[in-house]
């Protein structure tokens, strides 16, 4: 198989776009997309300070390589949630490219870690509370992640959803009619309050497969395990399903996703957004002073709970 671009080997065709490429042409279609993500979803400008949110895998490492190679601001947090194994593994990942990639760029990255915070990992952390360890870490990642923006006045936070990611969303936000979270469904989340960095998804027009690629060729040394907690089983029969379909329909996903962000654009245009009526209802957290809807917030609770059980 040829590049479609250059006489060279092709190194991934790509039947959605009828298409195949070598590694040089690959990683120049790649930047491309993510420019052209930024561009028509108003995500940021040369000039924002951007927060990359890194867990040591493909997407979000990739992520940090392009905004850097296209000459962005971004510095990243790695949250180090205490999985025996696996985050030292991907921690070790991510340093690993902040030393050798990103501190070139004058980049840096911070590093938030559960167990010196709560005393605990994350397993023990939600064994406490009885909660499923999954909503749990979900709870303390949002939480530092805006905590870090706010505290250090980035004006964008950007994680590594890739459209596999965003249309296996959608197909379970539709099939149980979410309308409250297909709402909120977007690449581009403006502040829910002031202060608060916007949140945006860089990659969304990029397939998993697509940046595993663009990372084996510009050698991005990233962790391939998953999480061992079981991620979210329900995400992955979807992505399984809408894989079947991409196989016999190349292009599905893509035509999935982007159908509904046309959709969502025309609803907007004639609606008003829910951020406008989010930002009213928001209040500081009693105990931190994070913006919260309750009088404390969902991660001071959490903590709270974790200290009395401990008792
Ligand atoms: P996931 O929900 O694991 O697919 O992760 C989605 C995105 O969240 C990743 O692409 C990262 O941008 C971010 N993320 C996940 N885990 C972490 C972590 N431990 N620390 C920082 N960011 C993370
Ligand atoms: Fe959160 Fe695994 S428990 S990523
Ligand atoms: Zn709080």
């Amino acid at each position: 198989m040829r590049c479609r671009k250059c006489p060279q080997r092709a190194v991934l065709g790509m039947p959605r776009h009828n298409t195949a490429f070598c590694g040089p042409c690959l990683t120049e279609f790649v930047r491309t997309q993510v420019q052209k993500a930024i561009k028509a979803q108003s995500m940021f400008a040369p000039e924002d300070r951007i927060l990359v949110a890194v867990s040591g895998g493909k997407d979000s490492l990739t992520l940090w390589e392009i905004l850097l190679k296209l000459g962005y601001r971004a510095d990243a947090l790695y949250v180090d949630l205490g999985i025996p194994g696996y985050s030292d593994r991907s921690h070790e990942k991510v340093e690993r490219f902040a030393r050798d990639v990103a501190e070139a760029c004058g980049s840096k990255l911070m590093i938030h870690t559960v167990e010196e915070d709560a005393g605990a990992g994350i397993k023990e952390l939600a064994n406490l509370i009885k909660r499923p360890t999954c909503s749990a870490c979900g709870t303390i990642k949002r939480y530092q992640f805006n905590r870090v923006a706010w505290e250090n006045k980035y004006d964008v936070m950007a994680t590594g959803h890739n459209l596999d990611d965003e249309a296996a969303r959608l197909l379970g936000n539709v099939l149980q009619w979410q309308e409250e979270y297909l709402q909120k469904q977007s690449p581009t989340l403006p502040a829910s309050v002031e202060g608060f960095a916007k949140k945006v998804k860089p990659l969304y027009r990029m397939t998993e497969r697509e940046i595993a690629a663009y990372a084996v060729v510009n050698r991005i040394d990233y962790l391939v395990e998953e999480c061992p907690m079981a991620k979210g089983a329900k995400m992955l029969v979807y992505k399984d399903a809408l894989n079947r379909l991409e196989a016999e329909s190349p292009g599905t996903k893509h035509r999935f996703y982007w159908g509904f962000l046309e959709k969502q654009k025309k609803v907007g245009e004639s609606s008003v957004s829910m951020t406008d009526t989010d930002q009213t209802m928001l209040l500081p957290c009693e105990t931190c002073g994070q913006p919260t809807t309750a009088g404390t917030c969902s991660f001071c609770r959490m903590m709270a709970r974790a200290k009395t059980s401990t008792r």
